[in-house]
């Protein structure tokens, strides 16, 4: 039984470490993390060190808040000028984040509100502190995706090792303050703060799943989102970069409700091939009558499986797009890093430019604070996989208010803009 006397000391300590954090009390903080964690948490607002020294900056008059719209980024003052008080208080707190990110605080532990401590520095429009977070991410994403690359060297057969390896893994996650453990998925659940054992969105089990066809999405087993008719937009931009003209080769991976395909077909291709897995999805395909389509050829299957076959038989793409569902982005990363190479023409065919690669660029897109770690991730990765990438910016109308998550599980987009991706190979 849990000692009470024990409890109420514990408490006492975590008061005392949100209120050194509030107070930006770098001075009682180090005391004070010397034999306690900097990720306490308080029961009943759910606040963390970082949640209250970010939420400290919140201006006692509402009217100097911003709404922390994507750019709306001032110092949490509306007016020009910022009293040099408030400046010592905004260093004061830049200061205690970065101090709590050293001790191994957690970048996207939820409060009570549902917020990140990025959540609160952005609707409270404090640029400095909600970038403090996004880095903090990014970092805390690469070393556990770095990680994950690394465990399958070890020693398989040695149990002990594995153990040893996971309980490694565990302490290193602390410490570098993340929980999420490189599961984002890049689709239409793409969530940023994991929801952990939610099965109904891993790829065997959706693609066993039943889908549901309305005239403006596509729903699976459990209501999540597989495609939604207002993606039309960024399917129709996305086409646009990939193929500039006509009689080109494009490869399609995720028909879903075949918006960007017949896009593609618009414009004439020489090879349309598809790859498309759902047993649902390929009888719609087939009673549609896609595979009479002139220069349309439909791959039934996981990409993981079609592609290989593809590599071997020499074919080549002046544009290929990739818009899977239920697939973690390490999924997407293999794709770009491993395949793309072998299937897209560098000298790009027909495609003046040289061959471009296009994605649903969907990453914890359920969350602002989450989008923007995975597009400095992506954006490295796709770096080191040998792309160019130039991502041009889409507004997003306002899906909650139009009722488009009426019936839908989990609403899987948020930010008000589309990071649209076009890349090519380097030189
Ligand atoms: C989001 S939808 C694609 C939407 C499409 N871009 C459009 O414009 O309508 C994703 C599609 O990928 C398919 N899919 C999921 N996992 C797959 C895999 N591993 N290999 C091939 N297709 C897959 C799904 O069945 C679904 O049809």
């Amino acid at each position: 039984m849990d000692d009470p006397a024990f409890a109420v000391e514990a408490d006492l300590q975590t008061q005392s470490i949100l209120l050194a954090s509030a107070n930006h009390d770098i001075v009682a903080l180090r005391h004070l993390l010397r034999n306690s964690s900097a990720n306490v948490q308080d029961d009943e607002t759910g606040f963390t060190p970082l949640h209250a020294a970010i939420a400290s900056c919140e201006p006692e008059d509402p009217s100097h808040q911003v709404n922390g719209q994507s750019n709306g980024f001032t110092n949490g003052n509306s007016t020009e000028q910022v009293s040099e008080e408030r400046k010592q208080e905004l260093e004061a707190a830049v200061k205690t984040v970065k101090f709590l990110f050293q001790n191994g605080a957690i970048w996207n532990d939820l409060d009570r509100n549902d917020e990140t401590p990025g959540c609160i520095a952005r609707r409270l429009g404090l640029k400095e502190l909600y970038e403090l977070c996004v880095d903090a991410g990014v970092r805390a994403e690469l070393l556990l995706s770095r990680l994950d690359g690394y465990l399958p060297l070890g020693d398989a057969d040695s149990e002990e090792d594995e153990d040893e390896n996971s309980e490694e893994i565990e302490e290193l996650e602390e410490l570098d303050g993340d929980k999420s453990v490189g599961g984002a998925e890049n689709d239409s659940t793409g969530q940023g703060i994991v929801e952990t054992g939610d099965e109904s969105t891993e790829n065997t089990n959706y693609l066993s799943s039943t889908l549901t066809f309305d005239r403006n999405r596509i729903l699976d087993g459990s209501a999540n989102g597989v495609m939604m008719e207002w993606e039309t937009t960024l399917m129709r931009r996305s086409a646009e970069l990939l193929l500039p003209g006509t009689g080109l080769r494009v490869l399609n991976v995720g028909f879903g409700m075949g918006i960007i395909d017949g896009i593609f077909q618009e414009k004439e291709p020489k090879h349309h091939h598809i790859i498309e897995a759902h047993p649902d999805v390929l009888k719609r395909i087939k009673e549609a009558g896609w595979y009479e389509k002139p220069g349309v050829t439909v791959h039934e299957g996981r990409w993981q499986d079609v592609v290989p076959g593809l590599v071997e038989k020499g074919e080549l793409f002046d544009a290929i797009y990739f818009d899977t569902f239920a697939e973690e982005y390490k999924a997407l990363r293999e794709f770009f890093t491993e395949h793309v190479i072998g299937l897209l023409d560098p000298a790009g065919g027909a495609n003046q430019d040289g061959g471009k690669f296009g994605f649903f660029n969907g990453m914890g897109a359920d969350r602002q604070v989450c989008y923007d770690v995975y597009n400095k991730i992506v954006e490295m990765d796709l770096f080191e996989a040998g792309f160019d990438t130039e991502f041009s910016t889409v507004a997003i109308p306002d899906l909650e208010g139009e009722g488009e998550w009426e019936g839908v599980r989990r609403s899987y987009w948020k930010p008000d803009t589309y990071k649209l991706p076009t890349c090519s190979f380097i030189g």
